[in-house]
């Protein structure tokens, strides 16, 4: 009975292996509307009708990794590569900052042109300017000692996606010089120095097997993060991964109510991807009980070059114009954007 699983995720916030992977394969329409609702009931008590923002704002394209998946992996020659200067980036902030963003997120490829002194320079001046604001860092893995160095300077949360929690899949998404056990360093790192650390992993990446989804469920409970972001895995045509199928979409949503209940206070974005999968993506995403989005902010010459996958959406729109259409597409199905900073919030 996938419904009484259902339940008893809900009141245990967990599951056994096994009944992760039965929910995954087996569960029927009903099912899927009746977790889905959970979800929604669920987020709504924590975060009523509200939605929060964080300003994406994508520093640099350069990147010295090369995992299968990614368009601006590396190896990829054909890539146009940029780095917003520092200038660019507080401009940003400052738009983003007027519209409403009191989160902004600085996302790149791991760009050692970015070292530590320019890294801390760039977050105090943030951070001088904007007090009132949360500064995510979303650049990858570093060592202790750098993170440390960014927290101290102000850096608030960190985004560092584990992939997937099992060790052979994780090999066959990424060259050999990167291992899980790296990554889960990292993330416990992250924890240790004070950070609020968001992790997740792609749905439908090649070689993904439902078992696999329930190491990552199970995983994600362990580590207990404050932020969790999935989306679907997304082909990006000059890649080793090119003619890869792209992940499901519906299962997308079922795992984002799976992680809701999991995890029921923890910061869940409704994805560009699922957003790109999907033109009602981020709705319904949010209808499963996420509960933010996170509108780009990069200046719109620079848009095209941070192509993850094909066909991402929003690469032509200023900042404004996806603020205010995430802003219509929110208030459609009742919820509002709020300029908030919107911390995680331990449960009462
Ligand atoms: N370099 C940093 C890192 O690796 O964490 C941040 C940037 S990285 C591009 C951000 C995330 O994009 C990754 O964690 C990955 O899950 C996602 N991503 C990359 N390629 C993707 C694809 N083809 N489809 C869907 N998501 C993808
Ligand atoms: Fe960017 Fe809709 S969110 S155009």
């Amino acid at each position: 009975e996938i419904r009484a699983l259902i339940d008893r995720l809900e009141r245990d916030r967990t599951l056994h292996k096994e009944e992760f992977i039965e929910l995954l394969t087996r569960y029927t329409a009903e099912d899927f509307a009746y977790i889905r609702e959970k979800a929604r009931k669920t987020a709504q008590s924590i975060f009523g009708d509200k939605i929060y923002t964080r300003g994406l704002i994508e520093f640099s394209n350069y990147c010295r990794n090369d995992c299968y998946y990614c368009g601006i992996r590396r190896s990829n020659g054909e890539v146009d590569r940029y780095r917003l200067s520092k200038e660019d980036i507080l401009k940003c902030c400052d738009i983003g900052y007027e519209l409403g963003f009191r989160t902004y997120v600085l996302q790149g490829g791991e760009d050692g042109a970015f070292n530590d002194d320019i890294m801390t320079d760039l977050i105090v001046s943030i951070k001088e300017k904007h007090p009132d604001c949360a500064i995510t860092l979303s650049a990858g893995e570093l060592s202790y000692e750098s993170y440390k160095r960014y927290f101290e300077a102000g850096a608030d949360r960190y985004l560092l996606r584990h992939e997937t929690a099992n060790a052979d899949h994780y090999a066959k998404l990424h060259p050999e010089r990167l291992t899980l056990e790296a990554r889960k360093k990292c993330l416990y790192d992250l924890k240790d120095i004070g950070y609020q650390v968001g992790t997740g992993f792609m749905v439908g990446s090649p070689y993904q097997t439902p078992e696999n989804l329930a190491e990552d469920l199970l995983f994600i409970k362990e580590f207990q993060p404050e932020m969790i972001g999935i989306g679907p895995f997304l082909p990006h045509h000059q890649t080793p991964f090119a003619d890869q199928e792209k992940g499901s979409y519906e299962l997308t949503l079922l795992l984002i109510a799976i992680l809701r209940l999991l995890i029921p206070n923890a910061n869940i974005p409704s994805t560009t991807a699922l957003g790109t999968i999907n033109p009602r993506g981020r709705e319904e995403g949010i209808l499963s009980g996420a509960n933010v989005v996170m509108p780009n902010l990069s200046p719109v010459d620079v848009r095209k070059n941070y192509e993850l996958y094909d066909n991402k959406i929003c690469t032509g729109d200023e900042a404004a114009e996806c603020r205010m259409c995430l802003q219509g597409r929110m208030e459609s199905i009742g919820y509002r954007l709020v300029n908030e900073r919107g911390d995680f919030q331990p449960l009462i």
